[in-house]
């Protein structure tokens, strides 16, 4: 895999750049839908690329080896074959999911022994483990195995937590020469900042990951509760070590603003549930700031979804509409907003990239930062 990084806004340090993979070009700022279980919550494929048209979608290891297991996916050819997406995938590592969702779980420098949060049953992920579920799933990028650090969480618990993500991250690499893909295409592998809310310590992960020479990096451990200062204090000591010529990929952020606030920053890929779950509880996000659809008071208001009209669901059906369908319970209108937001949070980096290009980012983004952080 190869970054082209094409244009640094010289005003901030937004950059816009492309990568290539074996499922086509992925252009950066980018936001990866979440697929967690073979499907983008909501949304069909067929919609998903025609009226949403990311380059990348992510899919979690950890959900994936509970359901529907390893053995079907290979059995099918890979992830993208098995849910019929032909476009880039990358799958979280599961050091996330197996923290926030699993019960029972116990850390070891081995790895991490936890039980289903579907069934109960009792699973090890080590760093090795996972990088062979993840050869088994498919995707082009891959996520080293690590542990997300809790919010609040002090020094002591971060530091020895960091290291050992340091030390997991050279198992994933040595596992990895010698395992080459499954399926015959490359699979791009990055490594994972740790260090809490602790700058010395984001510095002396930053400076660790930047040292494996990875094809891209990326930033974990944040958006878990820490106030958004904390998150853009870390991602800036972070992006002014991660290399230039590298993607840098924050996980799991977060809101519009987080999003152009980081792209500020230096950071290039982005993924976060936030659409897609705030879609189905009714909550719309737009260019002018967000919308509870539920609320009583677009029971009359038959103008379009949204002016801006970026899919046919914006265009073609009312507020009135939509609040209907909620009210109603129907499955229909938990569609409809998941195209709207997912549309929306793909419009935001695209124009993003666009204003990169052309010199406008800076006042643009100032602008739509204050626009977005109303209620309407
Ligand atoms: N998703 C959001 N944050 C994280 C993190 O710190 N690690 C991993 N693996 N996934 C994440």
């Amino acid at each position: 895999m190869h970054f082209t990084l094409e244009h640094t806004d010289p005003a901030t340090r937004a950059r816009a750049g492309r990568f290539e993979t074996a499922h086509g070009t992925v252009h950066t700022p980018i936001f990866m839908p979440v697929g967690t279980v073979a499907s983008v919550k909501g949304i069909h494929q067929k919609e998903l690329r025609e009226e949403i048209d990311p380059d990348i979608i992510l899919g979690n290891t950890y959900h994936l080896f509970l359901r529907p297991g390893m053995e079907i996916l290979e059995a099918a050819g890979g992830l993208h074959a098995f849910m019929g997406w032909d476009r880039a995938i990358l799958t979280d590592s599961g050091g996330y999911q197996v923290y926030s969702l699993s019960a029972n779980r116990k850390i070891r420098e081995e790895g991490v022994k936890f039980k289903s949060h579907i069934d109960g049953s009792l699973h090890v992920f080590t760093p090795e483990r996972v990088m062979e579920l993840q050869r088994s799933i498919g995707a082009d990028i891959i996520m080293a195995f690590d542990e997300c650090t809790p919010y609040p969480c002090d020094y002591a618990y971060a530091e020895r937590s960091m290291h050992m993500t340091h030390r997991w991250l050279d198992r994933c690499i040595e596992h990895l020469k010698k395992a080459p893909p499954k399926y015959g295409y490359e699979q791009s592998f990055f490594p994972i900042v740790q260090g809490s809310v602790y700058p010395d310590l984001r510095r002396q992960s930053a400076e660790y990951i930047a040292g494996a020479d990875a094809v891209g990096n990326a930033i974990g451990g944040l958006s878990v509760g820490e106030p958004a200062e904390e998150l853009y204090a870390m991602a800036d000591e972070v992006c002014r070590i991660l290399p230039e010529d590298k993607p840098r990929y924050l996980m799991g952020v977060g809101t519009p603003i987080n999003i152009l606030e980081n792209i500020a920053l230096g950071v290039d890929m982005f993924d976060c549930v936030m659409p897609t779950r705030n879609a189905r509880n009714g909550m719309l996000f737009t260019s002018e700031g967000t919308i509870n659809i539920k609320n009583r008071k677009w029971a009359t208001d038959f103008s379009p979804l949204d002016p801006m009209g970026l899919t046919f669901a914006d265009r073609e059906y009312s507020r009135a509409y939509l609040r209907h369908l909620f009210a109603a319970n129907e499955y229909l209108g938990k569609q409809i907003a998941t195209l709207h937001n997912l549309g929306f949070y793909l419009w935001l980096v695209r124009e993003a990239r666009r204003r990169i290009l052309d010199g406008t980012f800076g006042p643009w983004k100032d602008k739509m930062v204050v626009q977005m952080d109303k209620r309407l």
